[in-house]
């Protein structure tokens, strides 16, 4: 097992250069590609091997093609891949290349190393190039017509939490003498996992055991001659002899249903979605209840997308990473207004988060960029958006049409599509596909529409929330805050939009903040329904909470000018968001026993109907992400999260876990009566 560095932080390829000037690894004892030329290799063993040279190409016709590969290395049979696609004229609408890499080289040194006729295209790759930690990285290309998904990590640990149907598949470890991990029966069978039936599969390697592996995986494997002085080349088939039952590869949209959804929600979630799959060139219709976007829990004029770091990097710390860089790609492009990246300072809250961030001081190894230690605590990757700017900026596309004061109030499926009916009972709108992201209302229009046994088989608590708006002059000791800050409470300056929209409220009211530009956000409480706060208490409150940043008060007559707002959050009992597809319940529910014993991807799904919902406290940091992953889950493309944080968020676990607890229930109380019995 070769090193890596602790955590999710990993180590960059050692890259060398052997005295006739071939990249090499010194780690691996080994060079990254044929001394004859890495060009001419990919070229004859890759794309020959799987025939995307061939006249048709392999992916002719093709709506979209799949390549898996293992070892990005220095990205050349990537870049090859993506020239002949681009020479083809038969080429399919989308190429997707999901490759798995341990040690990423660095851009400076994949663009040393490309040869000259793909730099424009390794040029366009080194301006997106991840940072080395752990995860997935998806990096849209050709504008957006070719999908990278790198994968980072040691492959045998990534491939078995990765979800795609690959068309081909390149085998491009260093040598099998030299990294054994890279070939082993266990990798080359998770691999298997990931290809359609016929998939074609290629390496310049012919090592017996790799052939054996390949065979024992499911692949008929045929040798061909060599290439750059190598004797043989390897070709194969997937053809397993055996029928996938518990492994279902990711299917694409049905070519005969029209790309056409219904997204009931306007708020952060519902806005994120619609624009995902608006930019995946589907239609979609938008229904709000309310009369303007973003109007429920995320009825507050900004707030803070910020990684999350851990101890242990859980969950929560690789979907807030993942979200942070999901945002990125989701921000339309040239809208400072809507967002400042910044880092923003997170210091304790309490005594035990005091603990918890001195662990990360030992544990959490992350480039500064994303986490790094300061005397006053932790500076983290953050931006601050504008809420309404941001849902509306994701709205506006010819692909989205928005309605308001449009209340969903039941769903009915008739076999084709689902048909939204309002409260009048009048249908609404009709779409193949519906996502639910109206919060707290979710569960509740499942309920009523007979699709869940009751709202607490998708729980959504209600948490309240409020945060104050004041032109900083009125605050001079915050008014020079370098970053935004969150400990007991949080302080952030206003996004340019959301300050704007303030200064226009405060002229058409004529208040004495009508020129103000700069502006603080303060907040924000947790409340409950049953006890909630009035303004004023809840502006005691969160103005405490600044205690550990300032002790100096506001100027007195800052009342006059603070804005209030008030908002619900949606949280989940685990604090994960639902995000997936739902289950049918009804066959589950007629035999639980059987139900309870299976894993949550061979549950029975509804046809077309998915959620995206309770994003708690969370909602700017992952809306972005859960729109992405549910976008690509519809249309069955590489899933850009890890199999592990996809079922965490699986709408499906709460009806698992209830099953499960039902069944064992009823063991229990057999057990004990046969027990009373004895
Ligand atoms: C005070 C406060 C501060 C916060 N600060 C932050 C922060 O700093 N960082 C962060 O990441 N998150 C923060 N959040 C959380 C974040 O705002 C939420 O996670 C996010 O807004 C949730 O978005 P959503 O789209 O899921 O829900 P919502 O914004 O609630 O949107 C749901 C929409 O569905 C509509 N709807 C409901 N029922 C129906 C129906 N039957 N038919 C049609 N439409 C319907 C509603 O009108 C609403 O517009 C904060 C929340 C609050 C309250
Ligand atoms: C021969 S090079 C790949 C060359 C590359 N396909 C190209 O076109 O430039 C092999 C790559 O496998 C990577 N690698 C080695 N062991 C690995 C592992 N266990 N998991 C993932 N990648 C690994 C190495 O870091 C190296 O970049």
């Amino acid at each position: 097992m070769k090193p890596t560095a602790p955590g999710p932080l990993l180590a960059e390829a050692d890259l060398s250069v052997d005295p006739l000037g071939h990249p090499a690894s010194a780690l691996y004892g080994d060079i990254y590609a044929s001394r004859a030329g890495a060009l001419g290799q990919a070229r004859a063993v890759y794309l020959g091997g799987c025939g995307l040279l061939d006249s048709p190409a392999r992916w002719a016709g093709c709506a979209q093609f799949t390549v898996l590969e293992t070892g990005f290395g220095l990205g050349v049979n990537f870049l090859a891949t993506w020239a002949a696609w681009r020479a083809d004229p038969q080429r399919p609408a989308r190429l997707h290349y999901v490759s798995l890499e341990l040690h990423p080289v660095r851009p400076a040194d994949l663009l040393h190393h490309t040869p000259p006729e793909l730099q424009a295209l390794a040029a366009e790759l080194a301006a997106q190039w991840p940072l080395p930690v752990r995860g997935l990285h998806p990096i849209a290309l050709d504008g957006g017509r070719v999908q990278l998904l790198l994968a980072l990590g040691d492959a045998t640990e990534l491939a078995p939490k990765l979800r795609l149907a690959a068309d081909a598949l390149y085998l491009d470890g260093f040598a099998p003498a030299r990294n054994p991990q890279m070939w082993a029966p266990a990798l080359l069978r998770a691999l298997a996992r990931l290809l359609k039936p016929g998939a074609a599969a290629a390496s310049y390697t012919v090592a017996h055991a790799v052939q054996n592996g390949l065979r024992d995986a499911g692949f008929s494997v045929t040798l061909q001659p060599g290439w750059g002085g190598k004797r043989q080349r390897l070709q194969a088939r997937f053809e397993p002899l055996w029928k996938r039952t518990r492994h279902t590869l990711p299917a694409p949209w049905p070519a005969t249903q029209p790309r056409h959804a219904v997204i009931v929600g306007a708020g952060l979630a519902g806005a994120a979605c619609a624009h995902a799959l608006a930019q995946r060139g589907w239609t979609v219709e938008v229904l709000d209840a309310a009369p303007r976007v973003a109007s429920g829990g995320s009825a507050m004029p900004a707030g803070l997308a910020h990684l999350q770091p851990s101890a242990d990097d859980n969950l929560l710390a690789r979907l807030t990473r993942a979200g942070m860089a999901a945002l990125r790609r989701a921000l339309p492009p040239e809208r400072d207004e809507l967002a400042h990246f910044t880092p923003a300072l997170l210091t304790p809250a309490d005594a035990l988060d005091a603990q918890r961030m001195r662990d990360w001081r030992d544990r959490v190894h992350l480039p500064p960029a994303l986490a790094q230690h300061i005397e006053q605590g932790w500076l983290v990757d953050s931006a601050v958006l504008a809420n309404a700017a941001l849902c509306a900026a994701w709205l506006d596309s010819p692909h989205i049409s928005l309605r308001c004061h449009t209340a969903a109030a039941r769903l009915q499926h008739d076999g084709t599509a689902w048909t939204v009916f309002g409260p009048d009972k009048q249908p609404l709108a009709r779409a193949p596909q519906i996502i639910l992201a109206n919060a707290l209302q979710t569960p509740d229009l499942l309920a009523a529409s007979g699709l869940l046994p009751g709202p607490d088989w998708l729980p959504l608590h209600p948490l309240r929330g409020q945060a104050q708006a004041l032109p900083a002059r009125f605050w001079p000791a915050l008014q020079q805050l370098p970053q935004p800050w969150m400990g007991s409470g949080y302080v952030l300056r206003l996004p340019t939009a959301a300050a704007r929209r303030l200064q226009a409220e405060a002229e058409a009211n004529d208040t004495n903040t009508k020129t103000d530009t700069d502006w603080l956000l303060i907040g924000a409480t947790f409340e409950t329904e049953a006890r909630p706060l009035t303004p004023e208490q809840a502006w005691t409150h969160n103005r405490a909470s600044l205690a550990a940043l300032t002790t100096e008060p506001p100027l007195p007559e800052h009342a006059a000018a603070l804005r209030h707002f008030v908002g619900t959050r949606a949280a989940s009992a685990d604090r994960l968001p639902y995000c997936g597809s739902l289950p049918d319940l009804t066959p589950l529910l007629a035999d639980p026993q059987r139900a309870a014993g299976k894993q949550l991807h061979e549950l029975p799904r509804l046809p077309g109907l998915a959620v995206c919902a309770g994003l708690g406290s969370r909602g700017l940091t992952l809306a972005a992400l859960l729109a992405d992953t549910l976008a690509a889950a519809l249309e069955g493309t590489p899933l850009p999260i890890e199999t592990d944080l996809a079922d965490a968020l699986d709408p499906a676990r709460v009806a698992l876990r209830r099953l499960r607890h039902g069944v064992r229930q009823t063991v229990t109380t057999r057990l004990d009566s046969r027990l009373a019995d004895l």
